[in-house]
């Protein structure tokens, strides 16, 4: 694909991250938290999602536009009925290289074997604990690890790769930072850490609860040496490191600590159909209404073209001058 936007910053374009539900069976403290998730919760109703039609549109015009790598996020992602339809039709996309899903793991074992035959290449399923009551208490839902293991399990025997995301929030699970790494490095699953963001207005964040990118990797080398290794590709998120042993490799995503917004080459799109140029942003830009109003192929380009042109955003790097203040997305919302 020879065509590259580029946005204010010399940017380019290269991922977009579909939500296809603002809805999960999980939660997560620090994502959903239960005491504002609840039954009065305005959930979007089911005539302001895209249609799959107009996801795969959108997809489209955002593959001729540049994008090489789709992230199919959530909510939870799989509580949308019949997603494999939906992936097999994205997986025709010209130009796409990568074809990704971010899940809780829960549902996999249902749909892993659908998911590969329609085209999907690799899950990420967050886990934060191996502990079942902790990371019962974090789902707020009771849910034990062992369905999220079998649902990696599931995906794994399906064909798809398999990352691990694991929160990391002082006071919560660090503890569980050790034994994570020790369990995942005999799978064939990479583990990464995640640093606690604030990200949405719900999850009381605190710079305090932070665990920096450095205290993680001095935590895993007390007991695993690791070995730093050059990234995947241009903008990858995680910083990678290998165990000294050569056996599998983890990967830290530093938002807080070490922020990468000078290579950030991902857009959003929500699942009403609005389109999102940072985690961190206040609004998005409408691209449901001409859709569905029938804008021409050319037309939708142009809007893709004038976002990501105008594009500026950097909230991580900004972070400590004072950005936090303004009004965010909720996680839930956006899909990480
Ligand atoms: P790979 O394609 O496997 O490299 O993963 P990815 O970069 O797509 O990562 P993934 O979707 O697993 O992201 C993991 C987590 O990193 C997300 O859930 C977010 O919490 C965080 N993250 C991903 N992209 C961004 C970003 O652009 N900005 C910030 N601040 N965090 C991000
Ligand atoms: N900070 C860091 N990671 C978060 N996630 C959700 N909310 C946050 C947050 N505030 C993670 C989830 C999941 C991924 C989609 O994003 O744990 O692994
Ligand atoms: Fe659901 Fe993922 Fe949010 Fe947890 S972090 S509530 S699993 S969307
Ligand atoms: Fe990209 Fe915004 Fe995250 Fe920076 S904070 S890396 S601009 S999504």
């Amino acid at each position: 694909n020879e065509k590259t936007l580029l946005d204010r910053l010399k940017r380019p374009l290269k991922d977009l991250r579909i939500s296809v539900t603002d809805q999960c069976n999980f939660r997560c403290s620090y994502c959903m938290p239960k005491e504002i998730f609840d039954k009065d919760y305005p959930f979007l109703e089911k005539t302001e999602l895209l249609s799959f039609d107009e996801i795969i549109k959108v997809a489209e015009r955002f593959v001729a536009s540049g994008v090489t790598k789709l992230r199919i996020t959530g909510g939870e992602p799989l509580m949308r009925k019949n997603l494999p339809e939906l992936i097999g039709e994205l997986n025709q996309l010209k130009g796409l290289e990568d074809l990704a899903l971010t899940t809780n793991g829960v549902l996999l074992p249902r749909v892993a074997h659908d998911l590969k035959k329609a085209g999907m290449d690799r899950v990420t399923v967050s886990l934060d604990s191996l502990d079942s009551d902790l990371f019962g208490r974090i789902n707020g839902r009771g849910i034990g690890v062992k369905p999220v293991l079998e649902g990696m399990r599931a995906a794994h025997e399906a064909g798809l790769q398999v990352k691990v995301n694991m929160m990391v929030r002082k006071g919560v699970n660090e503890q569980e930072i050790l034994p994570m790494a020790k369990y995942f490095k005999s799978t064939p699953y990479i583990l990464r850490f995640i640093e606690f963001m604030d990200v949405g207005t719900t999850n009381g964040w605190n710079m305090k609860e932070v665990v920096t990118k450095e205290e993680i990797l001095k935590n895993v080398q007390s007991e695993l040496p690791l070995q730093t290794v050059p990234e995947n590709y241009y903008g990858e998120v995680a910083s990678r490191y290998q165990f000294a042993d050569g056996e599998n490799e983890i990967g830290i995503i530093s938002s807080i600590s070490d922020s990468f917004c000078s290579s950030c080459t991902r857009a959003r799109l929500s699942a009403d159909g609005k389109v999102y140029t940072c985690l961190f942003a206040s609004n998005g830009t409408d691209i449901k209404t001409p859709l569905r109003e029938g804008a021409t192929d050319l037309e939708l380009d142009a809007l893709i073209s004038r976002i990501w042109k105008n594009r500026t955003d950097r909230y991580s790097d900004e972070r400590r001058k004072g950005a936090a203040t303004r009004k965010k997305i909720e996680m839930s919302y956006i899909g990480g």
